[in-house]
């Protein structure tokens, strides 16, 4: 039920810091150490490379996992597009080990690829939201997401939760010598101080993206990741064209694209890259786009549209919570989509030609 909720997905966006709390009370003890069944443990620590599956959001959360387990756990990992990898060459090693990564538990092109690793012989792990599900079933392990029923057809908090429990296989992966619930409880009261603000982000979609045509979300490392799931949210429910990408590919092609009032957003929230993205976002500006930035109190610099709340993070470890940062960008690109949709008028959570649950190849 949605409550007072004009749409599913401003609640589903809203539940996100309480989603966090969930995963952080079921996965983690009393010492914050991860609890975790010991075989999938160690099929995660023996596994020779891990290969994570998924699809649309679900990808764009593994990207992130990516990152994280080779960024924290030095684990070789690679993240393949489902519908790709059921037809691709697949060449692999003497021990992989596959996770799949679904909202929903049941998108065909992901059922695929774990037929093929069955047929094969290998373990897998599903992590989902459903957890009867038939990639929950059909996997050797199964762990559940926990952000509970999600209604809207744009995923929201599963794409939250999703990069959650993959922080916390890192840290059970690396024998808890780095803790992640410390910052992600500390993000969860970040998040919930930008949705207290949330008429900011509908004055930005009604200034920046409600009457354009094109938009474009740029960023690097994580923030190029993260760039790759604001654009499709924002496309599939405001119907606005968006690309989103790594801020370095600018000069090789998109630039061209870019005319007067074009809608640019630099994602900011790493700060190894901060400043290089910065000046290829001035590169749009110089010709004509209507540039806005998100960024972290850190990176932030005078004038910046999104300056992200302060995370309580002192105590932790830096490379943790750069990891995790996005995670804190994550609500505000939500609330854009969110708000263009709106303001154009749309069906939020239902948007033309899209199911929640992708039942066919
Ligand atoms: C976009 C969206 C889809 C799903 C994709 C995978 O907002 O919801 O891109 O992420 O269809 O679905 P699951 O995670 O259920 O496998």
């Amino acid at each position: 039920d949605k409550g007072l909720y004009p749409f599913y997905m401003l609640k589903e966006v809203e539940e996100q810091p309480n989603v966090i709390r969930t995963i952080l009370e079921h996965y983690m003890d009393a010492q914050q150490h991860v609890a975790l069944d010991n075989e999938i443990k160690d099929a995660l620590q023996k596994a020779q490379r891990i290969y994570i599956v998924a699809a649309g959001t679900s990808y764009h959360a593994s990207l992130i996992g990516k990152r994280m387990f080779e960024g924290l756990v030095n684990k070789p990992t690679q993240v393949e597009i489902s519908s790709e990898f059921a037809y691709d060459n697949f060449i692999p090693e003497d021990n992989p080990f596959f996770v799949f990564l679904s909202q929903s538990g049941e998108t065909a092109d992901s059922r695929e690829v774990l037929q093929m690793v069955k047929e094969r012989g290998f373990k897998s792990l599903t992590l989902t939201n459903v957890p009867n599900s038939t990639l929950a079933r059909e996997a050797t392990y199964a762990l559940p997401l926990l952000a509970g029923p999600e209604i809207a057809v744009a995923s929201t908090k599963a794409y939250t939760a999703q990069i959650s429990v993959l922080a916390i296989l890192a840290q059970a992966m690396a024998n808890d010598s780095f803790n992640v619930a410390h910052p992600l409880a500390s993000i969860a009261i970040a998040m919930e101080a930008i949705l207290q603000n949330k008429e900011k982000y509908q004055e930005l979609a009604e200034e920046y993206l409600v009457n354009a045509k094109h938009a474009f979300y740029i960023g690097r490392i994580n923030d190029a990741e993260l760039a790759l799931e604001a654009a499709l949210k924002l496309k599939e429910i405001s119907y606005v064209h968006t690309e989103g990408f790594a801020a370095g590919e600018l000069k090789h092609g998109t630039l061209a694209l870019i005319e007067e009032k074009t809608p640019v957003i630099a994602l900011l929230t790493q700060s190894a890259t901060a400043d290089l993205t910065r000046s290829n976002l001035a590169e749009t500006a110089a010709r004509g786009a209507h540039t806005m930035i998100i960024t972290t109190k850190e990176n932030a610099k005078e004038g910046d549209q999104v300056i992200l709340p302060s995370v309580d993070a002192q105590d932790d470890d830096p490379q943790v919570v750069q990891q995790l940062a996005i995670l804190l960008a994550t609500v505000p690109v939500q609330l854009l989509s969110y708000y263009t949709s709106l303001g154009r008028g749309l069906d939020v959570d239902r948007p033309r030609n899209l199911a929640k649950s992708v039942t066919v190849q």
